[in-house]
């Protein structure tokens, strides 16, 4: 595993080209420019005067003070330092002294997107492939509720490796899964069904960093998503959403609704609860793996060839 060992060397550069959470989708304004630090640099996110999401490289490209700290004039953002603005394409539409802009006055702007309540950002020019979804069902048909779930000490690929570790789901969760006869492999997802009459776990890895499932038991469907973005090269942010199927828009059943939703959350939020004193405190490698470890091995192996470059400057 000599590709894995160089995603964990602190010195290799670049990350993956995947579709990132930068934000709640509710934190993101057209007031108020936020700044996040992501990819081992820091960007700016927004709301564009039509409503859209932008996310943008915070260095200012004059002399690098952070626009997140500037405010948003006429839909653009201006820096703190000298006021020069930038447009959402990047490009500098404005120096207050009348100088005129330099071919180099631009930031990058990130492939941006809004899902699932989240704003999310590719790592690349364009994007390889489309924002994660849950498998089974599309947002519209959702009651959700997303949350910031913290940060970890790995880079989010690891915290991706639970959703095809199922050894962990029977030891650590003590829940009942069985695994996969097969799973299967795509350039930017790993997929895998499992079901019997009375269960049904659907999984899909989009990128390396997220994982999203349908589960059915007991009769109820339930939705969840996880995904990370690096903040650093060995360090994440993690996001989860969970979902129920809406219903029929009378107060008995949205009260049902919020009551199936609120016990997700609760499924969820244990689930999140086991797993971080053990992912918080590892030293991650992958040593000896054992039969049962199989689509673990062929998630990092996936993972160590999947495409990654430099974060766009
Ligand atoms: S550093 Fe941003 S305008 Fe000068
Ligand atoms: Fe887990």
């Amino acid at each position: 595993m000599k590709d894995i060992d160089r995603l964990l060397d602190p010195n290799t550069t670049g990350f993956h080209r995947a579709w990132f959470p930068v934000a709640l989708a509710r934190d993101v304004t057209a007031e108020q420019p936020l700044g996040i630090d992501l990819l081992g640099t820091r960007v700016v996110a927004y709301r564009d005067p039509s409503g859209s999401a932008v996310v943008q490289t915070a260095w200012c490209p004059h002399l690098g003070a952070d626009l997140s700290r500037g405010e948003i004039i006429e839909g653009q953002i201006r820096c703190p330092y000298h006021h020069w603005r930038f447009d959402q394409s990047g490009a500098c539409a404005h120096i207050p002294t009348g100088d005129k802009i330099p071919p180099g006055a631009r930031v990058f702007t990130f492939p941006s997107a809004e899902a699932w309540g989240l704003v999310w950002a590719f790592n690349g020019d364009a994007p390889l492939f489309h924002v994660p979804t849950i498998p089974g069902v599309t947002e519209q048909d959702l009651t959700i509720e997303v949350r910031k779930r913290g940060t970890r000490p790995l880079p989010p690929w690891v915290g991706t490796s639970n959703g095809i570790d199922f050894q962990h789901l029977r030891a650590l969760h003590g829940l009942s899964a069985s695994t996969p006869k097969t799973v299967s492999v795509s350039d930017y997802a790993i997929e895998y069904r499992i079901e019997t009459d009375r269960y049904l776990q659907h999984g899909r890895i989009t990128g390396t960093n997220v994982f999203a499932q349908h589960l059915r038991r007991e009769g109820l469907d339930t939705y969840m998503l996880f995904a990370g973005a690096p903040i650093g090269r060995l360090s994440s942010r993690g996001f989860c959403v969970v979902g129920v199927q809406k219903v029929a828009d009378k107060a008995a059943d949205r009260h049902l609704a919020a009551a199936r939703l609120d016990g997700v959350c609760g499924f969820v939020e244990r689930l999140l609860a086991e797993d971080d004193p053990v992912l918080n405190t590892m030293r991650f490698r992958v040593g000896a793996l054992v039969r049962s470890d199989r689509h673990l091995a062929r998630y990092f192996k996936y993972v160590a060839t999947f495409p990654s470059g430099e974060v766009p400057a």
